[in-house]
């Protein structure tokens, strides 16, 4: 009986894409997100192209957990527009993974 119970639960999760979500962040599709959205004023390798923007490539703002940065990515910041609305969670922390490669 409990165990007809548990496959019920687990069966419900993955429909829910519980599973997919629990994943690890995935950085190749950060990178994508990136030269389409960010690339412009943060530069292909992360160094920043306006002034004012983080040099990503020294690590610059990302000594911090990633919700963090989810955060800020979502709220804007500045002159940087918020992406709420337009970008997912999930990429933003796909976002958020493909910033941590940047760094030299
Ligand atoms: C219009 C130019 C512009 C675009 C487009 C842009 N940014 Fe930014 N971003 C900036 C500037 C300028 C800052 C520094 C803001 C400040 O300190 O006032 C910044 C700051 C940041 C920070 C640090 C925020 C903090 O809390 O210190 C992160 C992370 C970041 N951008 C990521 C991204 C990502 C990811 C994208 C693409 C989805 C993006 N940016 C698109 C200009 C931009």
């Amino acid at each position: 009986m409990i165990w007809r119970k548990t496959g019920f639960v687990v069966v419900v999760c993955l429909l829910l894409g519980w599973g997919g979500f629990a994943g690890a962040a995935d950085a190749v599709n950060g990178g994508k997100l990136y030269a389409r959205f960010c690339q412009n004023c943060h530069g292909s390798d992360g160094a920043g192209q306006i002034p004012g923007a983080p040099d990503f490539s020294r690590g610059e703002r990302m000594l911090r957990a990633d919700t963090v940065i989810v955060d800020s990515i979502k709220n804007g910041m500045g002159m940087m527009p918020a992406y709420r609305g337009q970008l997912t969670t999930r990429e933003l922390f796909d976002l958020t993974a493909y910033l941590r490669t940047l760094r030299r």
